[in-house]
């Protein structure tokens, strides 16, 4: 595992992604190129079933490290630069569910970092932003386009335009966030969500996959993927398991093994 990040998976098939670098989680090269193995690791490893992003109990993170950043000249970024957004693609393209679970401060390519996921649940002290433009840059890892793409133009402009930050509330009605709980249990909520998801069946894979490819493409294309991800459940032991376990005991009952 590497210097800053981390991942463990416990027996009910849930990993955590730990990000830690004290004091603020700073995302300087060597996380960037940490993110991008953990996330192949949480893509090939089918012991995993569902996965928590989460940076700790005092923030999520601060961003790109700016001192790292400083110093550096275009032919440098222009070379390096689309490495973290590389890494958050990866992240971003796990063919399982992900949960962020936002402690603190998510602010740059820290809350760009939770846009990666497929839900975030924040603290009540949490805050989150995208404050590039107050460093003369915009944000480089999904924020223009993951961000607009959850909270629509309008909010998206105010927050890249302004840099100012939204606490959970604001975020949560936004649709930034999708459920807010107090510090001490927001991980522990997501690791119990994220249990549920590990439970169920391969089809959640196809249903990611059907949502997040296919919102990219007009709605004739997307409902032919839709059709398409749809048959393809029919290979599977899960659709087997869950159709039989309805017609013998009533739904919800299933117990699926992820194939
Ligand atoms: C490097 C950082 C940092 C960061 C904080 N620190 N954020 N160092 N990169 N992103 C450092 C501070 O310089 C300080 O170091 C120490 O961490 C503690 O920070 P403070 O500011 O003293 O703490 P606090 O007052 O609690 O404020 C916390 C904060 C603030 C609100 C998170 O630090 C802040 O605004 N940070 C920057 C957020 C930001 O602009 N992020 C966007 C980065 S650009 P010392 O040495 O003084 O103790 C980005 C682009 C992504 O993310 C795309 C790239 C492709």
């Amino acid at each position: 595992m590497g210097e800053f990040v981390s991942v463990s998976t416990d027996e009910h098939g849930v990993a955590t992604l730990r990000l830690d670098r004290a004091p603020m989680n700073a995302l300087n090269s060597q996380v960037w190129s940490e993110l991008g193995d953990a996330a192949a690791q949480l893509t090939d490893d089918d012991a995993v079933g569902a996965v928590v992003l989460w940076g700790g109990p005092k923030i999520f993170a601060a961003g790109a490290d700016i001192k790292q950043m400083q110093g550096m000249d275009f032919q440098e970024f222009f070379a390096h630069g689309g490495a973290l957004q590389q890494a958050f693609d990866a992240l971003a393209r796990i063919p399982k569910v992900t949960i962020a679970a936002v402690n603190g401060y998510a602010l740059g390519g820290g809350c760009e970092l939770a846009l990666t996921a497929d839900f975030r649940y924040a603290a009540d002290n949490a805050k989150l932003g995208q404050p590039e433009i107050l460093l003369g840059v915009i944000p480089g890892a999904g924020g223009t386009q993951r961000l607009t793409r959850l909270v629509g133009v309008q909010r998206a402009k105010e927050l890249v335009y302004g840099g100012g930050m939204v606490d959970a509330q604001e975020a949560l009605a936004i649709g930034l966030v999708d459920r807010v709980f107090g510090p001490d249990e927001v991980y522990e909520r997501a690791v119990e969500a994220a249990r549920r998801y590990a439970a169920g069946p391969y089809a959640l894979r196809m249903a990611k996959k059907a949502i997040d490819e296919g919102r990219e493409l007009d709605l004739d294309s997307a409902l032919r993927l839709e059709t398409t991800l749809f048959t393809a459940c029919f290979a599977t032991e899960d659709r087997r398991i869950g159709m039989d376990s309805f017609v013998a005991n009533g739904p919800g009952k299933a117990a699926f093994v992820r194939r």
